[in-house]
């Protein structure tokens, strides 16, 4: 047991309490940022004449030396220490004698742990929103490649009306853009330093937390050190898009594996990227797809929880607060590697063009433009629905599509239809009227891909 405290207890703690309140199984993680952020705040301290310039030299010197260390394997970190703080304390003063006392002056682990988590988050963000970049650049050639690709749009899972698959591609298109813009949002609103708030009432030191938060990339130091220490709303915002992250994720998974089905087969998911039955030969399975699908409910279940546990801690820090890190880290890890998984499986899948072209024709998808074809002769749109109607029904009754009908089966129940109706109702026709912003017609697809192209260019700069 190596603790950095223990002056005022007259017993050895309980090996116990001593594992179920150690946290350095799991904060060993944030290694690189408690260090990064202990050299900042020893550059201040020295700036300020806190420390000397030959102490805040030896303490930095060997702060790198334990980073580099720890990098290349050559010292490992261990369960006898209580937390990463005290880890990286202990080994200072092991490598740098009593200059290595003096590198918590000014300091509690309060701000440190805030000041740690919030530096890990913080790249993590960037780095979930560089993966969602990577999907978005799939997802859109993909829908370059497929503005005539014609296939059934849904509604209630029923066939309702011809779209592409540049069209329904570019819906999930804009939901990981929302996603990114709001990790953007966290992002800025995370990055305030806690470091300085000490326990959490600031310190007596002439503390230039400005300065911490300059070395750091901060856009400034956090102005009450009591919410300083206690905050983790940056965590469950963070939780909260991934969940949403998640959740649209899962929703593309449920449609890949539909889609994948025998019933289906619009998609063929690469051999690389599906699985085998043991018992069945001719099975090859969408476990990816169904594996992100189900992950959605352990990154639900990690906000659920900081939620909860967040609920009633009074001011300042607390305990329960360690509860935060293998919930954030785990939903980390787990969104990080779905997005991945999943780019790799949709940049791979075959599409099955004339399948979901086949699809879309038998399903009466153009039992709409029937009836606008028909309002387009002067016949009130009720009375045009209802007129479409008895088409399909006497469709149904013979296994027909909309298209096969004689212009005598379209007249004999309304003689206003006239030999142009095929063209209007065939998919073609029906895809490419639709031309507001935003429709799957290919002149309106044209104009969103132009703007999402120059979106994902802007985001190179
Ligand atoms: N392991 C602790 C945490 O994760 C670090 C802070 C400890 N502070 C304290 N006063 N015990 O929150």
């Amino acid at each position: 047991m190596a603790q950095l405290w223990g002056g005022r207890f007259t017993k050895e703690t309980d090996q116990l309490v001593y594992r179920f309140n150690a946290s350095i199984s799991f904060d060993q993680k944030f290694y690189r940022q408690d260090i990064e952020g202990s050299m900042a705040h020893v550059r201040m301290l020295a700036k300020q004449g806190i420390l000397t310039e030959a102490e805040s030299d030896a303490i930095l010197k060997g702060l790198r030396g334990i980073l580099e260390d720890v990098e290349a394997g050559k010292l490992a970190i261990t369960e006898e220490y209580e937390d990463i703080h005290s880890f990286v304390e202990a080994n200072l003063i092991d490598r740098i004698g009593d200059a290595g006392k003096k590198l918590h002056t000014g300091r509690s682990r309060n701000d440190q742990v805030a000041l740690d988590m919030r530096l890990y988050a913080r790249a993590e963000v960037l780095e979930t929103d560089e993966l969602l970049k990577k999907l978005l650049e799939v997802l859109l050639r993909i829908m370059e490649e497929n503005t005539e690709t014609i296939m059934p749009g849904f509604t209630h899972l029923q066939k309702a009306q011809p779209v592409t698959l540049a069209h329904h591609m570019g819906a999930y298109f804009e939901m990981f853009k929302r996603d990114r813009s709001r990790l953007r949002d966290i992002h800025e609103r995370m990055n305030y330093c806690p470091l300085g708030a000490g326990a959490l009432a600031g310190t007596t030191y002439p503390l230039d937390r400005e300065y911490t938060a300059e070395l750091l990339g901060f856009s400034g130091p956090m102005l009450n050190s009591m919410d300083a220490v206690s905050d983790r709303d940056y965590l469950v915002e963070y939780l909260s898009a991934m969940s949403v992250i998640m959740m649209h994720l899962s929703r593309f998974c449920e449609e890949i594996i539909l889609w994948n089905s025998n019933e289906y087969r619009f998609v063929e998911i690469d051999d690389a990227y599906s699985t085998g039955s043991s018992i069945m030969p001719q099975k090859k399975n969408p476990d990816i797809a169904e594996l992100v699908r189900g992950k959605t409910g352990r990154v639900y279940g990690a906000l659920m929880s900081l939620l909860t546990t967040l609920k009633g801690i009074p001011l300042a820090y607390n305990k329960d607060m360690q509860e935060d890190k293998e919930l954030v880290f785990d939903s980390i890890d787990t969104v990080k590697g779905c997005i991945a998984l999943f780019t790799g499986m949709l940049d791979t899948i075959h599409f099955c063009r004339e399948r979901m072209n086949d699809s879309a024709r038998h399903g009466f998808t153009n039992a709409t433009d029937a009836a606008d074809y028909l309002v387009n002769h002067g016949v009130p749109f009720r009375d045009a629905h209802g007129i479409v109607g008895r088409l399909v029904l006497y469709c149904i009754e013979r296994g027909m599509a909309l298209d096969d009908l004689s212009l005598e089966e379209y007249q004999a129940i309304s003689p206003v239809f006239g030999a142009d109706i095929y063209e209007a109702i065939s998919m073609e026709t029906c895809v490419n009227r639709r031309l507001t912003i935003g429709a799957p017609g290919k002149a309106a697809m044209g104009k969103v891909i132009k703007v999402y192209r120059e979106y994902l260019q802007a985001c190179e700069k």
